[in-house]
């Protein structure tokens, strides 16, 4: 077992903007051509900055997966307006372990603490395969235009 298996989860501080940026960028690197054009990706990793996720961690319910000498390994966010799973990414080192679904499991925890009924995400292509394999529908596929890129993406679901 490696110490990535059972990363602490945590709610983020604005600290941890730097380790979720890197984090989401080697995210996306890896996982995003197992769906997406080049382009694609590359218009994907160029829209996310530090300064957007600093912002995101101070408005959204943010959490982090820490590793003992890997530092951030994961995180995910509840817009609690949107009953949406507005981020999920997990870093290519610890990806494949059970990290995204506990992620995920955080954040539908915390939703029906506050009462929501439902979870919606937008999933990439890449990710759809494990959001339907965790319990949530695709209702809908829309083309999201990122910086002058249409990108294909599946508008997602699950009953709480
Ligand atoms: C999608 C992502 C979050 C999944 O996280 P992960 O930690 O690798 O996934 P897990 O190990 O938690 O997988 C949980 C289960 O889903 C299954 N699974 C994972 N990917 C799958 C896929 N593409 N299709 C079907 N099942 C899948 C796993 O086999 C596992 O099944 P089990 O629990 O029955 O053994 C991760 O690959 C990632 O960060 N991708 C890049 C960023 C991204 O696309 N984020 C989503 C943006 S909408």
């Amino acid at each position: 077992m490696s110490d990535f298996d059972f990363p602490e989860i945590r709610p983020a501080a604005l600290a941890d903007s730097a380790g979720v940026y890197a984090a989401c960028i080697a995210s996306i690197q890896e996982g995003g051509p197992k769906g997406h054009t080049a382009a694609e990706v590359e218009a994907w990793a160029n829209r996310i900055t530090e300064a957007r996720l600093r912002s995101k961690i101070e408005s959204l319910q943010f959490y982090v997966a820490e590793a003992a000498h890997h530092g951030i390994v994961g995180f995910s966010a509840l817009d609690e307006s949107t009953s949406e799973l507005a981020y999920l990414y997990v870093h290519p080192v610890a990806m494949g372990l059970g990290l995204g679904r506990r992620l995920v499991e955080t954040v539908e925890c915390e939703a029906r603490r506050l009462g929501l009924r439902h979870l919606n995400l937008v999933g990439s292509l890449n990710a759809v395969g494990f959001y339907r394999h965790i319990g949530f529908v695709a209702n809908e596929t829309i083309v999201r235009d990122i910086d002058g890129v249409p990108i294909q993406c599946v508008k997602m679901s699950k009953q709480l």
